[in-house]
């Protein structure tokens, strides 16, 4: 999954050969999951149709503050174009555009647009190389960087007029990917990593039958998948459940019993920054697992357990730098239960629901979470979803990272 998914872009097209390329970087964009809506100015119209860019960007093509062709003339708000993006894309960008975005110079919508917008500006210049070399687009590019206008340079080859050298737009596929490996350096959790556990594990007494639990394992996924959206790269190791994370920062380990889940778990502690240990994890398993199907010969049947290891609480007996945090589901004395916890497994952080809440623990949608960290500050939280329920907790580890 792109980290531009569900992401608004604007696209400003200039007047220049390179237009032809804005078609492809439309259809990029589109393809990773963002909206898009374009502007060009009244130039470029003549390198590209906007009938072509409205096509592939299913939104309509803004050149100018009115729209002249409408029977009722409608005015075309720059201002909200400007907030409404998340990201905005001068591309081709000519030396006269640059020169306007740097002087301010807001003779054309384009330009108003880039005023008004708050979002990250980036630019991908595109004209001949003595223009490139020119002191005055130097300038230009040098002023729009100070403002923090981020550039993507012109690249070296063949130019319209026939000459060699820098001055080439950069190809939409490079545009692309500088834009996405920005957008996710910028994320408060980039260069973390993260271990999530979640779901049941599933506790084989034959070879076709099982002990095992109702948890869903969607609190896991939220989890997995808002440290991911946030930056991190996580290691998702999961008991059996129906969810399937989509995106390329997050590492599914599936297993099945305790004893897989506490083995891949230590292989990657050690490598993480935060572990969140959510799965229901067996707390016995059979003691002997019997190698052929057991048939209904006695009237009674007795399968002796023992306990499986606990993994939260092995991990806080070797942990250095991690922030560690567990879950607990209690149905008394919670808080009181939850701090016991908290303290004989050496947690930073734990997430207590409460099964006398409705709508709280395993199974649904929703969670009602209490967070209690180390120095025992308790902060509870309404009956959320349990998306929102991992906001939280992410907010609440981010605090813990930044202390
Ligand atoms: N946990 C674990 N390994 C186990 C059992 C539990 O890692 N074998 C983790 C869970 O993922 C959860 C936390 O421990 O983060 C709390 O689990 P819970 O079952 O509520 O508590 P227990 O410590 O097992 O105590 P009890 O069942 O007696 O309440």
């Amino acid at each position: 999954m792109s980290i531009l998914r569900g992401k608004n872009i604007l696209l400003g097209i200039t007047a220049g050969i390179a237009a032809y390329k804005s078609a492809s970087l439309v259809r990029l964009f589109i393809k990773s999951g963002a909206s898009v809506k374009v502007i060009m100015t009244p130039a470029a119209k003549e390198f590209i149709t906007p009938l072509t860019l409205s096509t592939l960007s299913k939104n309509p093509v803004i050149s100018s503050f009115t729209d002249a062709d409408a029977e009722n003339a409608v005015w075309n708000n720059h201002v909200e174009l400007g907030l409404w993006a998340d990201l905005f894309l001068v591309a081709p960008a000519t030396a006269n555009t640059l020169s306007k975005m740097a002087s301010g110079r807001s003779d054309n919508f384009l330009v108003a647009t880039y005023l008004s917008a708050k979002c990250p500006v980036y630019f991908a210049p595109a004209m001949d190389l003595d223009m490139y070399k020119h002191p005055s687009t130097k300038s230009s590019l040098e002023t729009l960087e100070s403002f923090g206008n981020i550039m993507i340079p012109a690249t070296t080859g063949e130019l319209a007029s026939g000459l060699v050298g820098a001055g080439r737009m950069a190809e939409p596929e490079a545009i692309i990917s500088l834009i996405e490996s920005n957008t996710l350096n910028q994320l408060p959790l980039y260069g973390k990593r993260f271990l999530v556990t979640a779901g049941p594990t599933y506790e084989a007494i034959d070879p076709v039958r099982f002990i095992g639990n109702h948890s869903s394992g969607l609190m896991g996924f939220e989890i997995a998948q808002k440290a991911a959206l946030l930056g991190a790269e996580v290691v998702y190791i999961t008991g059996p459940t129906h969810y399937k994370p989509n995106n390329s920062r997050i590492n599914t380990i599936p297993v099945v019993s305790a004893l897989e889940m506490y083995t891949q778990v230590h292989l990657h502690f050690k490598s993480v920054d935060v572990a969140i240990l959510s799965a229901a994890v067996a707390d016995y398993r059979p003691k002997n697992i019997s190698i052929s199907k057991i048939k209904k010969s006695t009237q009674n049947l007795s399968i002796e357990l023992e306990k499986t290891a606990d993994i939260l609480a092995s991990l806080g007996t070797i942990k250095s730098n991690q922030i560690l945090v567990g879950f607990a589901l209690e149905t008394n004395n919670e808080i009181e239960n939850a701090i016991i916890k908290l303290k004989s497994k050496n947690l930073d952080l734990i997430v207590l629901n409460s099964l006398n809440d409705p709508g709280a623990g395993f199974g649904g949608e929703t969670n009602k979470v209490t967070l209690i960290d180390k120095n025992l500050v308790q902060t509870a939280y309404p009956l959320k979803s349990k998306a929102n329920v991992a906001d939280d907790i992410m907010t609440e580890i981010q605090n813990q990272i930044n202390a």
